[in-house]
């Protein structure tokens, strides 16, 4: 082997999450903690997607830019290492927007319209549906064409953007580059750890009011677990229960180990253990992984023109990227006089 060669690069992932804010530990465990678990082995983009979050709302500025850097602070509160991945923010890219005009001229309605979001959302939506909701797929595909990604980690809810993502792909090549294919079709890296649900049991949101932040109070921690509701066939500390009734549960198949499991099981099949004796555990494990994201996520809150200062940097790199693919495209569609 020659030691001279280089290494082989690392193939390219990108993804991107709506600035909600503060983060939960359903994104935790849902989407961030793979995204830090990829930094070391692939090329990773990670973006704000602020102007996707704007296809269905219409927060205040002030909302709007807290909700971005609150995001990023827990990425990086996380583990996500800047010095390892480009983050960055969607609206800084002004490229994504030319490709997704560019995109927007071969790619047929009807696979917009089609898209199971968009039938859904455009029902239950006050207002009439936006052109930029129906365009959101495709602005999503450019995102991710742009970078020549190869992966793309998503949840579920998010592979039929993908699939649109590969087919705009093939056809921009077919029409306009056949014999050297510019754009890559990329692969969804579906997130195989199981959905957290909330303290009730649903899809754990911060609009269900059932969340649980990343940086949320070791009190307040304490107190949401303890008054979770629990097996509703064990109204009494006599009566016996069953975990896979009980809201509780997955929280057990996350955070703890097998011999703690096994304990709390029989100890509810039993009524030998009452529900408080059950959680505690649970709630010591919650808090002993949030105590490094709360010391990180202090550092940089103490110090916001680091959070801007990585962002900046991100963006730029990322740009580098997008400029280069722009140019292809360009060149391809005969508009690179
Ligand atoms: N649409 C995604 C969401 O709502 C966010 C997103 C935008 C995204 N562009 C992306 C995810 C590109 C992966 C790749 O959650
Ligand atoms: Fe749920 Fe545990 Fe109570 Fe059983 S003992 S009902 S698993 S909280």
């Amino acid at each position: 082997m020659n030691p001279e060669a280089p290494p082989p690069p690392r193939p390219r992932v990108l993804s991107g999450m709506r600035p909600t804010g503060a983060l939960h530990l359903g994104h935790y465990h849902g989407a961030l903690k793979n995204w830090v678990r990829l930094q070391s082995s692939h090329d990773c983009f990670f973006f704000v997607a602020d102007w996707h979050a704007l296809t269905t709302s219409r927060p205040d500025r002030a909302t709007l830019e807290r909700n971005v850097y609150d995001m990023v602070v827990d990425w990086l509160a996380a583990g996500v290492d800047p010095e390892q991945a480009t983050l960055f923010i969607q609206s800084r890219m002004p490229e994504h927007a030319e490709l997704f005009t560019l995109l927007a001229m071969s790619t047929p309605l009807s696979w917009l319209e089609r898209i199971p979001s968009f039938k859904d959302l455009a029902e239950r939506l006050p207002d009439s549906a936006s052109y930029g909701l129906l365009g959101y797929p495709l602005l999503q595909a450019a995102d991710i064409l742009i970078y020549k990604a190869a992966q793309v980690p998503v949840g579920e809810d998010q592979q039929a953007h993908v699939e649109v993502t590969r087919e705009v792909a093939r056809r921009f090549n077919h029409l306009y580059s056949p014999e050297a294919p510019i754009l890559v079709e990329p692969q969804a890296l579906l997130t195989e750890t199981a959905r957290l649900p909330g303290l009730d049991g649903q899809k754990m949101s911060k609009s269900y009011g059932n969340a649980i932040a990343m940086r949320e109070e070791p009190a307040v921690v304490e107190e949401k677990i303890r008054t979770m509701p629990t097996d509703p066939q064990r109204a009494r500390r006599g009566d016996p229960g069953e975990p896979s009734h009980c809201p509780v549960w997955p929280l057990h198949q996350l955070y703890s180990d097998e011999a703690t499991r096994s304990w709390a099981a029989q100890g509810c099949r039993s009524a030998g253990i009452g529900c408080l004796d059950c959680k505690q555990p649970l709630i010591e494990a919650i808090q002993r992984e949030q105590a490094p994201w709360r010391e990180r996520a202090n550092e940089y809150l103490a110090n916001p023109k680091q959070v801007h200062w990585i962002v900046e940097v991100g963006t730029e790199r990322a740009r580098a990227v997008a400029r280069k693919t722009l140019r292809e495209v360009r060149g391809a569609m005969g508009l690179s006089y």
